[in-house]
């Protein structure tokens, strides 16, 4: 997820469980004319392993030169990204268009498959509106086009995050091919990621924004609504994984707004949001967040 799924998150749910994470979605342009903020995206460590990054793109040469850039490291596979709805990704032609484009959305996979020496996986919607439910048939080009996986968020772009996924579409996506269909989407719990995972039959599912704050999402057993004591343990530990692979003072926004969503649902999360969003460098969210521990571990 942009300006989330960093290495320091990734590594924490790792920790927690996981059994693999994607990199933030990387754009091709910016990969291949090394730009700064592109290649910083490419922090990776052997503990992560195996780890996925994701590219963006609209030009079928340019992906495939990225792809072959992102080969070059040690990485588990490349994903392409067919699902971003934002405005700014999607008027270019790239995201989820491709969901109303198969025969773009061909030639980008091909030449991604052509130039990756890793195996080449899809993340797609159910496809550009209610009309043009496209996931199966694009699923179907991406496997003749040498993908070996699909990750589906079964909502359309139009749909954008509202209204639930559709099953349906799921299931005629993973008819139509003979290669694993990962399923996201709206899983809230492990229980829910369980149950989802046994219903549908599929070869796994991916969870994004229930993740944020609550890593814990991805361990058994674990309460969906932990106490302060361990919210704060994870949280610490988040710091401390930013502490050792990423600057932190930069990254303060990014940090900060990791850090909130541990107290999410909590009674005091409101007031403890406040205090984070408050805070102007990095020693002083460190600060806070140490003086907290001290009060709640007491407790
Ligand atoms: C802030 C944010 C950033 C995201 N960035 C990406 C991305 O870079 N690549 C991607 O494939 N999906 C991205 N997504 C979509 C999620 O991966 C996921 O498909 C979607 O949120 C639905 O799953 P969920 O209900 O588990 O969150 C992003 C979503 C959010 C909210």
């Amino acid at each position: 997820m942009a300006g989330c799924t960093d290495l320091p998150f990734r590594l924490l749910c790792r920790e927690y469980g996981a059994d693999l994470c994607y990199s933030e979605m990387i754009d091709s342009h910016g990969l291949v004319s090394q730009r700064q903020d592109c290649l910083e995206l490419l922090h990776t460590t052997a503990t992560e392993q195996p780890v996925v990054m994701q590219l963006y793109g609209n030009d079928p040469d340019i992906m495939g030169e990225a792809a072959a850039i992102l080969s070059e490291h040690p990485i588990a596979a490349i994903d392409i990204n067919m699902g971003c709805p934002m405005e700014k990704i999607v008027r270019t032609g790239a995201g989820a268009a491709l969901m109303k484009n198969p025969r773009l959305a061909e030639k980008i996979i091909t030449s991604v498959c052509n130039n990756s020496s890793k195996p080449v996986s899809i993340k797609i919607r159910s496809g550009w509106n209610q009309h043009t439910i496209t996931a199966p048939g694009i699923a179907k080009i991406a496997e003749g086009a040498g993908a070996q996986a699909i990750a589906i968020h079964a909502r359309t772009w139009s749909d954008g995050f509202t209204g639930s996924i559709d099953h349906e579409v799921i299931l005629q996506t993973m008819k139509n091919v003979s290669i694993p269909v990962f399923v996201n989407g709206d899983i809230t719990t492990h229980e829910q990621g369980l149950a989802l995972f046994k219903k549908i039959g599929c070869a796994g599912v991916m969870i994004g924004r229930a993740a944020l704050g609550a890593p814990w999402i991805f361990s058994k057993d674990v309460n969906p609504h932990p106490s302060m004591t361990y919210r704060i343990k994870a949280l610490l530990r988040h710091l401390a994984l930013a502490e050792i692979h990423l600057a932190p003072e930069p990254n303060l926004s990014k940090i900060r707004n990791h850090a909130w969503k541990y107290f999410r649902g909590a009674p005091t999360g409101p007031a403890i949001r406040k205090k984070i969003d408050a805070t102007t460098t990095y020693s002083e969210l460190k600060s806070f967040i140490d003086s907290l521990a001290e009060r709640v571990f007491q407790q």
